[in-house]
């Protein structure tokens, strides 16, 4: 199976704060893994150095095969890589949710028009549709967390890393999220505090402890992903 994400032996700390040392970890095509951890552990630091937006002292990252080392590797990689920022103010800089979802599909050269239709689409999918010409920020968190998640789906990536895509949200909009997870044939890597969501969602989990990764039994089998409760 495809190795879609590979880090080896990576170093990173925040100032003189080490959060990994000769760290490894490998997501394959096909995976749906759950991603917990204490508050602090550093799973939002690992997403983001899986992304670029961080850059490790030592080690290497792979993205889809590819081996990423300056910005420009990233670049290309993120356009393949559906992202959920942990906090949803990160992610959007749009005057509208319109422009925001927009955004992903005319920075990967898609005409006005094709990016409109990729924006109706995915509203349509996350039941955001009379959010298009709303102005991002006036929106509550819950609807920005939302919205988020459409920025992420809009660009039609090859997979998706998730930094707690359901805080803030209702337990509507939380069932929505996963089902559209549930339905979207495509990988993933979700970080989530709330483990009924997450059980759901997800095929296998893991724990970020101690700067390592270690194994996580999942606690209810789940019919619609198959997943294999320990
Ligand atoms: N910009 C930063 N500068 C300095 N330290 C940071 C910075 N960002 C995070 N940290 C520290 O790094 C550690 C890991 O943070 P991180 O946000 O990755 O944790 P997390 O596992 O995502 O936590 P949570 O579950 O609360 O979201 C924490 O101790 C945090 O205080
Ligand atoms: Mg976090």
């Amino acid at each position: 199976m495809e190795t879609l994400i590979s880090i080896r032996n990576l170093t990173f700390a925040y100032d003189r704060r080490e959060i990994f040392k000769d760290f490894s970890f490998e997501f394959q095509a096909g995976q749906r893994t759950g991603l917990v951890g204490s508050n602090g552990s550093g799973k939002s630091t690992l997403l983001q150095l899986i992304m670029g937006l961080l850059k490790p002292s030592a080690g290497e990252i792979e993205l889809f095969g590819k081996l990423c080392r300056s910005e420009n590797d990233f670049r290309e990689a993120r356009l393949q890589i559906g992202f959920v920022f942990q906090d949803a103010n990160d992610q959007l800089f749009c005057p509208t949710v319109g422009d925001d979802l927009a955004f992903g599909p005319l920075n990967m050269g898609k005409t006005m028009a094709e990016a409109d239709a990729m924006v109706d689409e995915t509203l349509e999918l996350l039941n955001l549709s009379s959010f298009k010409e709303r102005v991002t920020y006036g929106l509550s968190d819950g609807e920005k967390k939302l919205v988020a998640m459409g920025t992420a789906l809009a660009m039609k990536p090859k997979a998706l890393i998730l930094d707690e895509p359901t805080t803030c949200l209702d337990e509507e909009a939380c069932d929505r999220i996963a089902k559209v997870l549930m339905d979207c044939g495509l990988p993933y890597l979700v970080v989530a505090h709330d483990r009924d969501f997450l059980d759901r969602v997800v095929t296998n989990a893991i724990r970020l402890k101690d700067g390592q990764i270690v194994p996580e039994p999942l606690r209810a089998p789940n019919a619609r992903t198959g997943n294999q409760a320990a």
